[in-house]
C-alpha cells in the first residue's frame, strides 16, 4: 500500500517537472527552428544576378531571359534599362565601379570597353573557365576583344559590322548596280534626288558620340588611313588621307547628299529615315535588318560591304557585345552560368532570327535556318573577319573622346578639316605619351 502511494506521488512529481519544463522546450525548439527555417526558405529563393543593358535590346532579350530563368529557376535574371548610346551605358557602369560597391554582377559589354574595364580591375579573369577548344568556335576578333594582358574579361555574345543598306527597288529601277566607290554612291544619290525617288541620298551616324567614331573607322580604311596603331601607337588622324575622309564626309553635307541634321543622328534615329522612305543609302549594323524587314520597305532593301575611294578598301567596323563579370560580385556562379546560357549556339541562334543580330559562332554563319532569312550572312561572314579595329588601347574611350569632339566640329562645318584633325592627332598623341609615362 505504501508502495503504491509513492508510486503515484512520483508520478504527479515527475508531471510538475514536464510542466514546469515545457515553456523552456518550446522556447528552446522555436529558437533552434527559426534560423533553420530562414535558412531553408532562403535556399528556395532564387538568386537574383544584375546586368545594365541599353533599352532598345533589353526588351528584345526579354524572351531570351525568360527561356534562361525556366531553365534555371534558382536564378532571377534581372535586366536594369540604360540609354541606348554605348557610351552612356559605359558611364553608367564605370560611376558604379568608380563608387565601389557596384550593383552589377555582369557587364554586358562593348567590344571597345575591354581594355579599359579589364586594366581598372573591375572584371573576373574567365579564362580558367573556357578550354581553347570553346573559344576556337568564336570569330577571332569577337575573343580577341574580350582579351586583356592574356586573361580573357568578356565572353562573346553578338558580333557586329558596319554595313551600306540600299533601297534596291530604286537602284533597279532607275538603272544602278550598287556603289563599290564613295562617288559612285553620292552620283547615285544625287541621281535619285533628282529623279525624285528620296529627299537625301545617304544617311549616317554623325553625332559626337561612340558610334561617329565606329562609322569613321570604316571611312578611314576607305581611304587606306588610320586613326592609332596599337603596336606601335603612331597616331594617323593628321595624314593626307585622314584628312580627305574628313573632307568627304563633310562634302555629304555640303552637297545636299546627306542632311544637315546627320551631325545628330545616332543608330536610330538614321535606321527610322531609311525605313520611312527618306533616303537611298544607310550606313548601319545589321540589326536594321531584322526591324527594316518588318517595316514598309520589306522586301524592298539590300544590305553589302561599305564603298570605299579608289586608293583604300571597304571597311566594316568591328563592333559587338559580350557578357562579363563583375569583380566584386557575390554570385559568380550564377554569373557564368549567365555567361554560357548567352554564349551558347543554341541562344545565339534563337536570339539572331528573333532580331537578326549576328551571332558571334563561326559555324552560325552557314547555318541553313539562319541563312533563309539572312541570305548575307556567309558574306558578312568574311566582311567581319576582315573588320576594322577602332585601337584596342586601355585609353580608347579618352582618344575616342577627342576624335569625336574635332571630327563633330569638322563635319558641322564649324572647324577646317585639316585643322581638326591635326588637334586631335596632337591631343591623342598627348594622352598616350602621357599613359606611357
Ligand atoms: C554597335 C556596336 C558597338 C559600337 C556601337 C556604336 O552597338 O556593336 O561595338 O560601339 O554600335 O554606337
Amino acid at each position: 500500500m505504501m508502495r503504491l502511494q509513492e508510486t503515484v506521488k512520483s508520478f504527479f512529481r515527475g508531471i510538475s517537472i514536464r510542466k514546469k519544463l515545457k515553456p523552456l522546450i518550446v522556447f528552446l525548439a522555436t529558437v533552434i527552428s527559426i534560423p533553420l527555417l530562414i535558412v531553408a526558405v532562403q535556399s528556395q529563393q532564387p538568386v537574383t544576378v544584375k546586368v545594365l543593358i541599353q533599352a532598345l535590346e533589353a526588351a528584345q532579350l526579354e524572351p531570351i531571359v525568360k527561356d534562361f530563368e525556366a531553365e534555371n529557376p534558382d536564378i532571377n535574371l534581372e535586366i536594369v534599362e540604360a540609354p541606348n548610346d554605348t557610351n552612356k551605358v559605359e558611364d553608367l557602369y564605370t560611376s558604379a565601379f568608380l563608387l565601389g560597391e557596384s550593383p552589377y554582377d555582369l557587364v554586358y559589354m562593348d567590344i571597345v570597353w575591354t581594355p579599359k574595364f579589364a586594366a581598372a580591375g573591375w572584371l573576373k579573369d574567365l579564362s580558367d573557365r573556357v578550354s581553347q577548344e570553346e573559344l576556337d568556335q568564336f570569330l577571332d576578333g569577337d575573343v580577341n576583344g574580350g582579351m586583356y594582358d592574356g586573361g580573357l574579361y568578356r565572353m562573346p555574345f553578338r558580333s557586329d559590322a558596319g554595313m551600306l543598306y540600299y533601297r534596291s527597288d530604286w537602284l533597279k529601277d532607275a538603272g544602278y548596280e550598287p556603289p563599290e566607290t564613295f562617288s559612285e554612291l553620292m552620283k547615285i544619290s544625287q541621281a535619285l534626288q533628282e529623279e525624285g525617288y528620296t529627299d537625301w541620298g545617304y544617311v549616317w551616324q554623325g553625332k559626337q558620340y561612340e558610334g561617329l567614331s565606329a562609322m569613321f573607322v570604316e571611312i578611314l580604311e576607305g581611304f587606306d588611313a588610320f586613326w592609332v596603331n596599337p603596336e606601335t601607337l603612331e597616331v594617323g588622324l593628321d595624314q593626307p588621307n585622314a584628312i580627305e575622309a574628313v573632307k568627304f564626309l563633310r562634302s555629304t553635307i555640303e552637297e545636299n547628299v546627306s542632311p544637315p541634321g546627320v551631325t545628330t543622328y545616332s543608330e536610330e534615329p538614321t535606321r527610322r529615315l531609311f525605313q520611312n522612305g527618306e533616303t537611298a543609302f544607310l550606313r548601319n549594323w545589321p540589326y536594321v535588318y531584322g526591324l527594316a524587314s518588318e517595316s514598309d520597305i520589306a522586301g524592298k532593301f539590300a544590305i553589302k560591304p561599305m564603298p570605299h575611294a579608289p586608293k583604300g578598301s571597304n571597311g566594316a567596323c568591328q563592333g559587338g557585345w559580350g557578357m562579363g563579370i563583375a569583380k566584386n560580385t557575390d554570385h559568380p556562379e550564377e554569373a557564368w552560368r549567365v555567361v554560357k546560357y548567352f554564349s551558347q549556339a543554341k541562344t545565339q541562334k534563337k536570339y539572331a532570327l528573333q532580331t537578326g543580330y549576328v551571332p558571334s559562332r563561326r559555324e552560325l554563319f552557314n547555318d541553313s535556318e539562319l541563312v533563309e532569312k539572312y541570305s548575307y550572312l556567309p558574306e558578312l561572314l568574311n566582311v567581319i573577319e576582315n573588320a576594322v579595329l577602332r585601337p584596342p588601347i586601355a585609353q580608347y574611350s579618352q582618344a575616342s573622346d577627342i576624335l569625336q569632339r574635332y571630327l563633330s566640329a569638322a563635319i558641322a562645318g564649324t572647324m577646317e578639316p585639316e585643322k581638326a584633325m591635326n588637334a586631335a592627332a596632337r591631343e591623342t598623341r598627348t594622352l598616350l605619351k602621357r599613359s606611357q609615362s
